[in-house]
């Protein structure tokens, strides 16, 4: 059937099986060229591996170094008429050109804060692998059933203490307006650091520890986000920043709890890019498309790709030192944090209106970038052409 792009609010439901896969040929195409990674991971769990910084996380292990990968998401597969979700798309694609290049690669579609889908993970590396050297964990997920308790938690993003006033973009028409967010009431931040704090990635690191299936020097890596103080009120300082503190002050008890074995556990703070979580984040969409313009005006624009390919090669496999602020974190932001970027994104700020924007910030970059994550506006790809959504993925 020939698919389109069907947009409700902020969400698109539907997504492009080719235009996926023309996405991670070009993903794996970037690794390519920039050669072999030195002493780079060879077997390789990523969990949240289907989209985003985690999708980059596992083409970059696979193309830079040859490296078996397993990853695991939560992707609902196609049915007739109706198109699978985007990170399902992708993980066929990328497991096709991964075996097609001779490389191991499966995959396990499941909710990863259950204990079943941790087992079956292990059961896995046990059975092909016998250990992993690198576990990427990437979830970005709204919602959390507790593995102990059952209780269903939800993250939410909201400021904490008082309500948050700032302009935003929709950026479907590029109206921008006021907006105000009122802060976390009861329960909020805790439950936003249950969905989106490092509980879950410890008890990852415990089952896979105690399995025995950790080889000697494991490396892990979590993703975070820090942002300009713009967003400070709604992120960094907010629910999710709670969470995110959580996840960084967690990475330094996993490092412990892997001393044994000479592991080392880290957070890597990342740029603000286009996903469809950072989507529905008001304010969000607007700082990103003036971001976008500023550092591709200055030539330091990067994806997820270019993030995690820079992440692996000049921090984390270097053969020396990994390089840390400090507090201990990663920097692949460190472009985005620049002053003079962040100087004229504060600039464009006060001076964007809706008459504006598309001349001052990259709101067409922006739009592509969202379509784009649903393999849609790629080039290369017929979208008048009958596609198949009744993809499947070799190893499910
Ligand atoms: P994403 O939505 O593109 O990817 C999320 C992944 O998690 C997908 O593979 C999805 O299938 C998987 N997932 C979600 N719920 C799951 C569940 N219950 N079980 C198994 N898999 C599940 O998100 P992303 O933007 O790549 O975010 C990944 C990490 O990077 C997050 O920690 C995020 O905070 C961080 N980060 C994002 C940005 C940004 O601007 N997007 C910037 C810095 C850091
Ligand atoms: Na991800």
């Amino acid at each position: 059937m020939k698919i389109e792009p069907r947009m409700r609010g902020f969400i698109c439901l539907t997504a492009h099986p080719d235009g996926a896969a023309q996405s991670v040929k070009n993903q794996i195409e970037y690794v390519k060229s920039k050669g072999a990674i030195a002493n780079g991971p060879q077997k390789v769990l990523v969990i949240g591996a289907s989209t985003g910084f985690g999708l980059a996380s596992r083409i970059t292990a696979a193309f830079g170094n040859n490296a078996a990968t397993i990853g695991v998401f939560f992707e609902k597969a196609p049915t007739e008429g109706k198109t699978a979700s985007p990170g399902w798309y992708n993980s066929a694609a990328f497991e096709k050109e991964a075996h097609a290049a001779g490389l191991y690669a499966k995959s396990i579609n499941g909710d990863a804060f259950s204990k079943e889908i941790k087992q079956q993970t292990i059961d896995l590396i046990k059975a092909d692998l016998g250990q992993v050297d690198l576990i990427v964990y990437s979830l970005a997920s709204p919602v959390r059933q507790h593995p102990e308790t059952g209780v269903l938690h939800r993250s939410v993003l909201k400021p904490i203490g008082d309500a948050y006033h700032n302009k935003t973009v929709d950026f479907h028409t590029g109206k921008v307006s006021e907006v105000s967010i009122q802060p976390a009431g009861e329960g909020d931040i805790e439950n936003t650091v249950a969905v989106m704090g490092g509980e879950d990635w410890a008890m990852w690191m415990e089952a896979l520890n105690s399995a025995g299936v950790l080889a000697e020097g494991v490396t892990t890596v979590a993703y975070s986000y820090i942002g300009p103080s713009l967003t400070e009120p709604v992120y960094r300082k907010g629910t999710i920043g709670r969470a995110k503190d959580h996840l960084e002050a967690t990475a330094f008890e996993i490092a412990d709890s892997l001393k044994e074995i000479n592991g080392r556990a880290y957070v890597s703070v990342n740029k603000a890019l286009v996903t469809q979580a950072s989507s529905a984040i008001p304010v969000i969409p607007l700082y990103i498309s003036l971001l976008y313009k500023i550092m591709k005006e200055k030539g330091i624009h990067e994806g997820t790709i270019e993030q995690i390919d820079r992440l692996y090669r000049e921090r984390l496999y270097t053969g020396n030192a990994v390089p840390v602020d400090d507090r201990g974190r990663i920097r692949i932001d460190d472009w985005e944090m620049r002053d003079d970027v962040q100087a004229e994104v504060a600039t464009l700020w006060e001076k964007a209106t809706t008459d504006n924007l598309s001349e001052l910030g990259d709101l067409e970059g922006y739009r592509k970038d969202f379509y784009n994550l649903f393999g849609f506006d790629i080039a290369g790809v017929d979208y008048n052409a009958d596609a198949n959504e009744m993809v499947a993925i070799e190893s499910i």
